[in-house]
This record gives structure tokens, C-alpha cells and sequence, in this order.
């Protein structure tokens, strides 16, 4: 379909054209030098001591859970307001995801609270989602894992660049996963990255990347070994350098990107309180800066969401929702109703949201276009 107001776009150019075939002239294209250069542009850019270019999120989230030891018999607590990879990468491991609530329908992250009333005898690790590139409540979560003896993870698929009290999200916790799947604020059409400061882990993820093997083809092509072993049972989870070179220019761009989406974002906020204030704009508070990666809202109570998208999609403009929760989704289902636990504010939050069109190369005019379409269609409804 050709919208008029896409959910999301891409932005790239002759940079990227430019910077994928020099790669290819190159002759080197899985991980090599030019992963490297995107590791350490990465590592600075976020204030990461140690960064690992991988596949894409997901594989970047199993090994994060690997690497912390997570396996058969833990529990990790997560949010259920995610994108289902974050439940699947405790899944992978043999561990069990324990579903918590969000704070509040303001605040949709996952809520210290309810972590704590989710803490068992098992439970080893949170893993907490910056959902729309918000931060968590970190201080708090972090406070609660010291006192239960719990790992700190940080799916940071939405936050590429996003901070709170100064430091970037994804290096509060002991690992942090991006991701740079073509909807995220950078890209290079599949791509993750892993963070951590922990001399240990970053090594264990390193082998886990690559076989468990103890060298690289790269190592050895350029002459620094011969032969390997394999020490851990790991995986193929390697990027290759075509898009590693797509990553760096699109890193360079990623302020840029991230500022407009603010711009963007506070147009919407103008806009929608004054033609639609019966739509709920959750974030509001001030709590770090955000990367504004998604645009989410909350529909009046009652309201037919289907509808509502249908409305907006005769005016040519693309929606989503971010997300059906995973909780509700039927592996998940019947495991969490024995466990007799209920989120209602997840629920609550999950049936009345969309998601309205967000990207860097958005216009002011097309932001105008989409409240208006709002104000229109719930009018109608
Ligand atoms: C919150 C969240 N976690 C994990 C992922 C998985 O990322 P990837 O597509 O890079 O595997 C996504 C991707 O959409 C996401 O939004």
C-alpha cells in the first residue's frame, strides 16, 4: 500500500550506498575491520566499555541471558509489554519469563513494584524493556537486585541513545541489547549490538557469538592463529560488514534522527491536546531524555480500536499497536494462567493503544495531517 503518512521510514543515501560498496570492493565481509570500527564507535557513543555486533536483538538478548548463566529451573522477570523476542530469549535458555505490570497507564515500563512481588526462590534476572525508548525506572530496579542478589538486563531495542541521570540506557544493567532492525532509530536492516563493562561477560559473549570457537576466521586471515578450539556450546550470531558499514554512518546520523524525533513528538503533544485531548499521550513526566523511537497513544476507553485504524488508514495513514502483550499469546498463555498472577494495568494499557507514524524525515505538515485524522475519526466512531 502506498501511504500517505507511513508508520515508519528509512533515511539512507549515498553514504550508505557508498559505504556497503566499499566493503564489497574490499573483498573482507563478515566481521572483520569494519565491525571493529562499529564496536568502538558504538562503545563510545553509549559509554559501553566493551560492545559486540551481533545478527540482530533477539540472538543479542540469548546471549545476554547465556551469558549470565540463566538456564532450566530460572525464572526471569520481564515485562509482557514488549515485543515478544525479549519472553522468547529467556524461553531459548530453558528458563521461565514471569510477566510484571507497567507502572501506570502514564508510565508503560515495567514497574519496581511488581518486579518485587514477582521475586521467587528461583528467579534470577530481570530483564527490562525502555519501551518507545522511555526510561525504566533504573535506580529502583537496580536497588531491588541488590537486595534479591539479581542479574540486571536491558533489552534497549528502542533506546539507541536514549539517557537517564547521564548515563545511556543499556549500561545500567551487567548487558544491554540494541537493536538495529529497519524500524529502529539507526539501521542496517537486521543488526544488534550487546554492551557491557564486565571484562567476563563481554568474553563469554564473544565466544558465544562465534561457535564457542577460540579464534576468528578473521584472527586467522590476518595471521594471528592457526587453529582453534570450541570451549562453550555457542552459536553463529555474527554481523557481517556490509552491515557493520551501514551501522556506522547510520550512527553518525543518529543524533540528528533523535533530535527531529523529539521535535516531532512535542508537535504531536501540541497538536493532540488541543484537537483530540480525549486521546491519552503516555510519557509525559520528565524522566531522562528519550530517544522518541515510537509514537504511542491511548485510546478513550471503549473506543473500537480496529475502527479507529480503519479510519485513519482511508486517510492514507499507517498505524500499529506496540504491542499485543505476551502474556495473551498462546505459548505463553496457559503457563501464565496456572500461575494465577494478573497485570491489569498491562491489559488495560495494551487494549487501548496505538501507535501513530514517527521517523526522522516525518514533516510538520504530516504530523498536522495524522492529529487531524485522529480529531476526524474518533468523531465519527
Ligand atoms: C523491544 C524489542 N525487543 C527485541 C526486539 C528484537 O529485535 P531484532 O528484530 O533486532 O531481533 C525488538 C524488535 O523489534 C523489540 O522491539
Amino acid at each position: 500500500m502506498d501511504w500517505r503518512v507511513p508508520l515508519a521510514d528509512i533515511d539512507f543515501g549515498i553514504a550508505e550506498e557508498e559505504a556497503v560498496g566499499k566493503v564489497i570492493r574490499s573483498g573482507w565481509l563478515s566481521m572483520g575491520e569494519v565491525t571493529k570500527g562499529f564496536e568502538q564507535e558504538f562503545a563510545a557513543f553509549i559509554g559501553a566499555k566493551h560492545t559486540l555486533a551481533v545478527t540482530n536483538a533477539t540472538a543479542a538478548l540469548h546471549l545476554a541471558c547465556l551469558a549470565a548463566g540463566i538456564g532450566p529451573g530460572d525464572e526471569v522477570i520481564v515485562p509482557s509489554l514488549t515485543f515478544v523476542a525479549t519472553a522468547n530469549a529467556v524461553r531459548y535458555t530453558g528458563a521461565t519469563p514471569v510477566f510484571a505490570d507497567v507502572e501506570s497507564l502514564d508510565w508503560l515500563n515495567i514497574s519496581p513494584a511488581s518486579i518485587e512481588a514477582c521475586i521467587t526462590e528461583r528467579t534470577r534476572a530481570i530483564l527490562v524493556v525502555h519501551y518507545a525508548g522511555f526510561p525504566c525506572d533504573m535506580p529502583a530496579i537496580m536497588d531491588i537486585a541488590r537486595r534479591h542478589n539479581l542479574t540486571v538486563l536491558e533489552d534497549s531495542a528502542h533506546a539507541i541513545g536514549s539517557t537517564l541521570a547521564g548515563r545511556t540506557l543499556g549500561t545500567w544493567g551487567a548487558v544491554g541489547c540494541f537493536s538495529f532492525f529497519s524500524n529502529k532509530n539507526m539501521t542496517t536492516g537486521e543488526g544488534g549490538m550487546l554492551a557491557t563493562d564486565d571484562d567476563a561477560l563481554a568474553e563469554r559473549l564473544r565466544i558465544l557469538r562465534s561457535h564457542g570457537m577460540t579464534s576468528l576466521s578473521w584472527d586467522r586471515h590476518k595471521g594471528h592463529a592457526y587453529t582453534y578450539d570450541v570451549v562453550d556450546l555457542g552459536y553463529n550470531y555474527r554481523i557481517d560488514e556490509m552491515r557493520a558499514a551501514l551501522g556506522r554512518v547510520q550512527l553518525g546520523k543518529l543524533p540528528g534522527y533523535n533530535q527531529r524525533r523529539q521535535h516531532l513528538t512535542s508537535l504531536y503533544r501540541e497538536l493532540l491536546t488541543e484537537l483530540a485531548p480525549e486521546v491519552q499521550m503516555p510519557f509525559g513526566e520528565e524522566r531522562g531524555a528519550s530517544c522518541y523511537h515510537i509514537l504511542p497513544v491511548l485510546l478513550p476507553p471503549g473506543t473500537d480500536r480496529i475502527h479507529f485504524m480503519e479510519g485513519l488508514k482511508s486517510h492514507g495513514i499507517q498505524t500499529s499497536i506496540h504491542y499485543p502483550p505476551v502474556h495473551q499469546f498462546q505459548i505463553y498463555h496457559k503457563e501464565w494462567q496456572q500461575r494465577g498472577a494478573s497485570l491489569p494495568l498491562t491489559e488495560e494499557a495494551a487494549a487501548r493503544q496505538v501507535t501513530l507514524p514517527l521517523y526522522p524525515t516525518m514533516r510538520e505538515e504530516q504530523v498536522e495531517w495524522v492529529a487531524q485524522a485522529v480529531k476526524e475519526t474518533l468523531g465519527f466512531l
